[in-house]
């Protein structure tokens, strides 16, 4: 039975780490009085007026010999009441002209654990586990802006099957195959069509759209530009990518032959020779004048489209890893001095880098070189300006660090894993070179490594599976590319279990989903503030490090802070990032216990 409901949900986090679910049949704040619940509530709501309607699916009946009536529903307009959470105004950053900026600020108890060894009698040594709560407050700033995304490889066939996934969107567009009429979705974006469970009501499980947690732009507002050495419209370059069906290409093509890339940098020391002949539109100049231009086309974009918040993504072309020098690349002084200088050794991709850290524009990379030498993450932490990558976490390896992540976790060892991929798009051309290819192998290699790291029951010191992975460039199947994985894993009484698998999927719509999610956390982002309460009591916020580490879901080879432990586990992934949304408007984390039902 479906049913359709308009009432408003005000969520309430309970003592036990959980969340109880109100119905309001009217906007009215009524104050029902739960044990537990704080004396004094603040309501707030930062919904958009897009959906006032909550609805209520009931799905199959689960194939359990209890025959649950277990039953769930999707809630969209919601109030968290918490005295934990408060809307105010506050001064704006300096820099910002707006003066005063509205707020909710949300104060959290964050738990953990300090370890401490302590020696014992004889020499011996004893480890003390002591959970400690530490107070943080999260301030968002809730005016969403009008957002822009500026695209690197704009031209390519991500940058093209984005554009055209966010028009068919905002324009409704409908096609026909040979399977009927199909309508546009974002499907594959963590923010637009994955949930949260909230609490329950009246027995139903209460779930959230991602997206509604937290003030998010709304993709179909985006508009976008960007940057491509190859000249061609985005009608034709979505033609050429061969990746949506052509009825859809029909009516999209209208709306993308005005859209021209901008001109950019083009250095084919950095990628395979074998993409010389799409380098039409570049600029020309010094490292220093290219670099000059960027910042131009930022601000110039912002003038002419109106933008106030500019995101920027590099999906272009594999580059080929930087040799990292001392003098050249080490420190923010002695790269620009080298950028100055024309150095050779300076790639496209950090030229970029630096150009949006300048302008205090997120830059997240998503390809798997090395963009980030050491000088640039230094300039991103002087002036406080996102950056975050590496490499989309799309197909492959979003399974790998899925399933290594169960096999570990289930107590089995992977002992081998062995990747073959082939590919017929220009992705797969760029990398059929072994310099391009190396980058793409470093990034995909990794990635069991915490996983395998987190299991010293499993595998002795410096003991790892082996790991191998191969990519061959196949025309025939474009952009549908082809993953074929083995995972050999030792089990009980050492015995061997191999599993087997094949996935075939167009590239490109596993990517620009992944690019929508990147650019709409990134400038979220911008908007979020923190304190510790070791901060002292003033006012001291400060934006989180600008290494965005909450980008790491969808990075390949997540870039975090110095020191911070490297997580590729795609779980625990997506629980940082939803614990951290839901810490932000004043819900507890998910601790999936349900100590409620079995208490
Ligand atoms: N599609 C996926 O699932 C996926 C997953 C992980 C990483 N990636 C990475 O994303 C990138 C893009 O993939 P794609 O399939 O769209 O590739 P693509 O070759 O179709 O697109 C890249 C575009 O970048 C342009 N380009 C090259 N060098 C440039 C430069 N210096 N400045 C501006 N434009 C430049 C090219 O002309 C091309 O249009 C690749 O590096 C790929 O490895 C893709």
């Amino acid at each position: 039975c479906d049913m359709w409901r308009s009432d408003a949900i005000h969520v309430r986090p309970i003592r036990m780490h959980g969340a109880r679910v109100d119905f309001r049949k009217s906007r009215v704040a009524i104050n029902h009085a739960y044990s537990g619940v704080r004396s004094r509530c603040v309501v707030f709501r930062w919904r958009r007026a897009t959906s006032a309607r909550a609805v209520a699916r009931r799905p199959q009946c689960a194939s359990s010999s209890f025959a649950s009536s277990f039953a769930s529903m999707l809630v969209t307009n919601f109030d968290v009441e918490s005295a934990r959470v408060r809307r105010r105004c506050v001064a704006a950053d300096d820099d910002d002209a707006r003066g005063a900026v509205e707020v909710v600020e949300s104060t959290i108890r964050y738990q953990n654990t300090r370890v401490e060894k302590k020696s014992g009698e004889n020499g011996s040594s004893k480890f003390s586990f002591i959970p400690e709560e530490t107070e943080y407050v999260i301030r968002t700033e809730t005016a969403v802006p009008k957002v822009g995304f500026m695209l690197v490889g704009w031209g390519g066939n991500n940058g093209s099957t984005l554009t055209g996934g966010i028009l068919a969107n905002r324009l409704d567009i409908r096609w026909r195959t040979r399977d009927g009429e199909q309508k546009p979705n974002y499907w594959g974006s963590l923010t637009q069509s994955a949930t949260c469970r909230v609490g329950s009501y009246n027995g139903e499980e209460v779930h959230v759209p991602f997206k509604s947690l937290m003030p998010m732009a709304n993709p179909n507002d985006i508009i976008i530009d960007g940057w491509d050495i190859s000249n061609v419209n985005l009608a034709d370059a979505m033609a050429r990518a061969k990746v949506l069906d052509y009825d859809l290409q029909r009516q999209l093509r209208p709306h993308m032959e005005g859209l021209t890339p901008r001109a950019s940098i083009f250095d084919p020391k950095f990628v395979a020779s074998n993409q010389a002949d799409r380098a039409t539109n570049v600029i020309i100049g010094t490292k220093e004048q290219q670099m000059a231009q960027i910042r131009a086309d930022i601000r110039d974009f912002k003038a002419k489209s109106g933008v106030d918040s500019v995101v920027v993504l590099w999906t272009a072309n594999t580059e080929r890893y930087t040799e990292v020098r001392a003098g050249v690349h080490d420190s923010e002084e002695n790269l620009r001095a080298a950028i100055k200088a024309g150095e050779e050794e300076i790639s496209p991709s950090t030229l970029f880098a630096l150009a949006c850290i300048d302008e205090r524009t997120p830059f997240i990379n998503g390809s798997p070189q090395n963009t980030f030498v050491p000088g640039v993450l230094e300039a991103s932490l002087r002036l406080k300006s996102i950056i975050g990558g590496d490499d989309f976490k799309t197909g492959q390896t979003k399974m790998k660090s899925a399933l290594v992540e169960y096999l570990v976790g289930a107590g089995l060892k992977p002992t081998s894993i062995v990747s073959y991929n082939h590919l017929g798009n220009n992705d797969g051309l760029n990398l059929s070179a072994p310099q391009t290819f190396r980058s793409k192998e470093i990034s995909k290699s990794n990635v069991v490594d915490d996983m395998v790291r987190s299991n010293p029951l499993l595998y002795a010191p410096g003991e790892k599976p082996d790991h191998t992975v191969v990519i061959k460039y196949v025309p025939n199947v474009g952009d549908s590319k082809r993953a074929m994985d083995e995972y050999t894993s030792s089990i009980f009484m050492n015995g061997s279990n191999t599993i087997v698998m094949h996935n075939t999927c167009e590239d490109s719509l596993l990517a620009a989903p992944l690019i929508l999610d990147l650019c709409l956390v990134a400038e979220l982002l911008t908007r979020v503030q923190i304190k510790c309460e070791s901060d002292g009591e003033k006012d001291c916020f400060h934006h989180l490090h600008p290494v965005a580490v909450l980008l790491s879901y969808w990075s390949k080879a997540p870039l975090v802070p110095r020191g911070m432990p490297l997580v590729n586990a795609l779980q625990k992934q997506r629980a940082m990032l939803e614990n951290f949304f839901r810490a932000a408007v004043g819900l507890h984390p998910e601790n999936n216990m349900l100590l409620e039902y079995f208490s």
